[in-house]
């Protein structure tokens, strides 16, 4: 149910076409008060686990206990010219929602997904070039405009989430583990052009999940922008059509496509 202090906010969103894939291992840490795990896992490929590549060359990795918790860590020896960079991800303070000033939404886009006769279908986008928001003003489409929904939306519960490459701003994430009983809501997902198709939102999205599911969530609720990147990303992680919609976040969000996906 919408907050009446801070109603549900308008946003504008976009998406990206397939990048080389890069070789990211994904570091995941909370602070106490959701979990506190640090966990390792494949960013290119799209699985938590090993990157191909590495799982197909065991002698890249040996297996170490951690101190006192007896927890197994992987110790990773990168072959000689292979490149594997590192993603963080962690959450972040509520001011630190003008990161989304570092994000780049932009993105080409050839197919969207409409809703017809009940049923997600496939059709050419109406808008194929999405620009990146604008970097000044406070109208629709601004940088202004997407602080301000992400700032509304931290207020109104949710907890930031960044993925970052060294100091660089991957992507950004805000999720709701409470914003109904038992129903979670991912109000925020944008990752940077140049980083997609890395496993930047899969990481983000893992830590999503894992912070609803600790907050006693049974699914999770998205409007996701229409694009093919967006609504592909959302079935990969096994959203369906949300039957019914959430009336509010429907009225805020009409032209999207409503999703829910069981975290259970
Ligand atoms: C949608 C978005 C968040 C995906 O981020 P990403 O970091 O590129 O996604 P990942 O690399 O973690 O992709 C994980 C899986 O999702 C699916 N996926 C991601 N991008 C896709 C695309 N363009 N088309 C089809 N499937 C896609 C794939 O199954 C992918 O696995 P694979 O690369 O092994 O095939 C990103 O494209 C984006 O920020 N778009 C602009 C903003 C937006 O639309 N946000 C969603 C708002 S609801």
């Amino acid at each position: 149910m919408a907050n009446a202090t801070h109603p549900l906010p308008k946003r504008s969103r976009i998406s990206s076409p397939r990048s080389p894939s890069t070789r990211y291992w994904v570091q995941t840490s909370y602070e106490n008060d959701v979990t506190s795990r640090s966990r390792w896992g494949l960013a290119a490929s799209g699985q938590v686990g090993l990157p191909r590549e590495v799982a197909h060359a065991p002698t890249c990795l040996s297996r170490r206990r951690e101190g006192k918790t007896g927890r197994s860590a992987l110790a990773i020896t990168v072959p000689i010219g292979q490149s594997v960079r590192f993603m963080q991800v962690r959450k972040l303070r509520a001011d630190e929602v003008s990161l989304v000033a570092a994000i780049d939404r932009s993105e080409h886009v050839e197919v969207e997904y409409r809703v017809i006769d009940g049923q997600l279908q496939q059709v050419p986008a109406v808008i194929t070039d999405v620009p990146a928001w604008e970097p000044t003003g406070s109208g629709p489409h601004t940088v202004a405009a997407e602080i301000e929904f992400c700032r509304s939306a931290v207020m109104r519960g949710g907890v930031l989430l960044g993925a970052f490459d060294a100091e660089r701003t991957v992507g950004l994430a805000i999720v709701h583990p409470s914003f109904e009983r038992l129903l979670a809501w991912l109000a925020f997902l944008h990752v940077s052009r140049s980083y997609r198709r890395k496993g930047a939102a899969q990481a983000l999205w893992d830590a999503a999940v894992d912070i609803s599911t600790a907050g006693g969530a049974e699914s999770i609720y998205v409007s996701a922008t229409p694009t093919e990147s967006a609504v592909g990303f959302y079935l990969r992680q096994g959203c369906r059509l949300a039957q019914p919609v959430h009336p509010d976040l429907f009225a805020a969000e009409p032209d999207d496509i409503h999703l829910t996906c069981s975290i259970r």
